[in-house]
């Protein structure tokens, strides 16, 4: 750790502990990547002293074997010699390299089974429910936050005007504030400031801000979820990875609107959630499992549970009455091969891989999961440097995209 002046600051430096604004107010996580952006802000707010993490030293040979070795494990699973995997290999390696070099210590593999999860009581033992009953239950349970009803009414209404969506969502002051924010953010990359939902809509389209609502406002149902069962944080981050990727990867493709593929990404493991609620032994030991045996997670759901989070998902979404476009791309996420229209799921399917590659870089501990060829191939882009690409596009946003969020 290193205690630096606002000028000695400069861009790719660590921030070794949280930052905060002198209000108390947190400006950025420990772990951020400092950009010439966060640099500006931090001037702008007055903080005059940052504590970062010493500077990177290159790696020697020993280390590097130790960073391969370390990633080697979470690609057990897929295919070494399939090209999108090398190249995903060649990012996870980079990333860890990087955090090694400003001082990350790999984790010990034994720390993988510190969870405790003796005292978690299922609703249902594991083997007794079906997808379809833990979801009946669940909607039975349900108050399902009623702004997801009238923004779901205002979505199916073609003939709704962009004056009866604004008004909707800014009902809701939660939700608008997260609206306003992530609009202003480099997921839509705007120029000018934007204050207003009705702004938002005329700028972003009314669809495209309704489905964005949509999906903010269902995943705030899950705010309660206990944390020591699952790291939420790590859950979110890795939802609004895929959300970011997704964007980025339906952007290479003619005549898909983008906007919705962030939606589909922030939700697509949406069935995880419900079994963090219905089945918390059960889904713990499904991440255990994963972890020992160092297998995909959605293997270790199946070989626990005898399906997986898309089974849930499946009826989830139909009885929330989700639109059906964006149901198909999170519940054929695992197995877009399926879906009769595949590039959609297909697209949330690389973006997933995508995300669980960048996340061993931050202390992931799942295996990656399979990528099917056949998927990858109907996106028809060039692995390099496409993904590169995509990761730095990503590393731009994440960090505001993220603070939308939490
Ligand atoms: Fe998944
Ligand atoms: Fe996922």
């Amino acid at each position: 750790m290193a205690i630096k002046r606002l000028e000695e600051l400069a861009a790719g430096m660590t921030l070794a502990s949280d930052l905060k604004a002198g209000d108390g107010r947190l400006l950025f996580k420990a772990g951020t990547e400092l950009q010439d952006r966060h640099i500006e802000l931090i001037g702008r707010v007055g903080v005059e002293s940052v504590d970062v993490e010493d500077a990177p030293d290159t790696l020697d040979e020993e280390q590097l074997r130790a960073v391969e070795e370390y990633v080697r494990e979470f690609f057990q699973y897929v295919d070494p010699d399939f090209e999108p995997t090398i190249e995903m290999f060649l990012i996870a390696l980079n990333g860890v390299a990087r955090r090694v070099a400003a001082g990350w210590v790999l984790p010990d593999v034994s720390e993988r089974r510190a969870v405790n999860v003796e005292h978690l009581e299922d609703i249902f033992l594991a083997g007794m429910g079906t997808p379809e009953t833990i979801v009946q239950h669940e909607s039975e349970l349900a108050s399902f936050p009623d702004i997801y009803f009238r923004i779901r009414e205002v979505l199916a209404d073609e003939s709704a005007s962009a004056d009866t969506i604004a008004k909707v969502v800014s009902t809701d002051m939660s939700l608008s504030a997260k609206l306003i924010k992530l609009v202003n953010s480099p997921l839509y990359g705007f120029p000018q400031t934007i204050d207003s939902i009705s702004r938002a809509v005329t700028l972003v389209g009314g669809k495209e801000l309704s489905t964005l609502a949509l999906g903010i406002s269902a995943i705030n149902y899950f705010k309660d979820i206990p944390p020591e069962l699952v790291d939420m944080e790590s859950f979110w981050r890795h939802s609004i990875t895929c959300g970011i990727f997704a964007k980025i990867l339906a952007g290479t493709q003619r005549g898909l609107a983008p906007e919705r593929f962030f939606t589909a990404g922030l939700l697509h493991d949406v069935g995880r959630l419900i079994l963090f609620k219905k089945l918390p032994y059960a889904s713990t030991e499904a991440m255990l499992y994963a972890r020992e045996n160092s297998i995909p997670l959605v293997e270790a759901e199946r070989e626990v549970m005898e399906f997986c989070h898309t089974d849930i998902s499946k009826p989830l979404l139909e009885s929330w009455k989700f639109p059906e476009s964006l149901s198909n791309m999170i519940n054929y996420h695992h197995n877009p091969m399926e879906f009769p229209n595949p590039l959609e799921p297909a697209i949330i399917h690389v973006a997933d891989s995508l995300t669980n590659a960048v996340e061993i870089a931050r202390g992931s501990m799942y295996a990656m999961p399979q990528l099917d060829p056949d998927a990858w191939e109907i996106l028809g882009i060039a692995p390099r440097p496409a993904l590169e690409q995509a990761v730095a596009d990503y590393e731009e946003q994440i960090d505001v995209i993220l603070s939308a969020f939490i």
